[in-house]
């Protein structure tokens, strides 16, 4: 018999609120971000450039980037970097990164690239961190959003497959059941 989580309660917006609360992630390691805004805008480039290489590198995630607009591709991801430094992690900032999950659900990309390219941006993140004036906790911090990011991106792609399971066997309880295996 399955137990009934109260996690599962959280759905849709609510689920941006409740990981934002998780994370914890105090004002003070807020400010210390935000003032890296600049910093991280000038190494935002070399990172989208190791990005799109390794992505580039290998057939299975090349095939994805093929007829897109690379120049366009390149400007988004060093958006979406930069962001990472914005200083204000509230719904907003939660919700446009949702979006950009959704986004890769929408065009059939395996969750596991994306989650594998924060080999990547993880170094260039603590590159960014360590030109903070008190490095230790700009460094915590930065983990602190990357991690965010990780679970909402993960989060858009469960919620797609929960959705369309619970539509196909007529509820969501019965869709949770048969992902837990029973
Ligand atoms: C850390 C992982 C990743 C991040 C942060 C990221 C970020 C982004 C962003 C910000 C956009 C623009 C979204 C928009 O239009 O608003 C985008 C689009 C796109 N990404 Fe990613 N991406 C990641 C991983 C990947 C991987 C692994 C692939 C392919 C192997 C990929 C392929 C694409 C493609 C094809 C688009 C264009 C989609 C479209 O406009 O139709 N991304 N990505």
């Amino acid at each position: 018999m399955t137990t009934e989580r109260s996690s599962w309660q959280i759905q849709n917006e609510a689920v941006l609120g409740e990981l934002i609360d998780l994370m914890n992630l105090h004002a003070d390691e807020q400010r210390l971000l935000g003032e890296l805004s600049s910093t991280a805008t000038a190494v935002a480039p070399a990172m989208t450039e190791a990005f799109y290489a390794r992505l580039f590198a290998h057939p299975h995630t090349a095939e994805y980037l093929q007829g897109v607009h690379q120049d366009r591709l390149h400007s988004m991801l060093q958006q979406w970097f930069i962001a990472l430094f914005c200083g204000t992690y509230d719904e907003a900032y939660a919700r446009s990164r949702m979006s950009i999950g959704q986004i890769h659900v929408r065009i059939g990309l395996p969750v596991r690239y994306p989650l594998a390219m924060l080999d990547v941006v993880m170094p260039f993140g603590e590159q960014v961190a360590r030109q903070s004036s008190q490095p230790e906790a700009a460094l915590k911090a930065f983990h602190k959003v990357l991690a965010l990011d990780v679970a909402i991106f993960n989060q858009a792609y469960e919620d797609n497959q929960l959705r369309h399971l619970a539509e196909l066997v007529g509820g969501e309880r019965l869709a949770r059941r048969l992902l837990l295996g029973q």
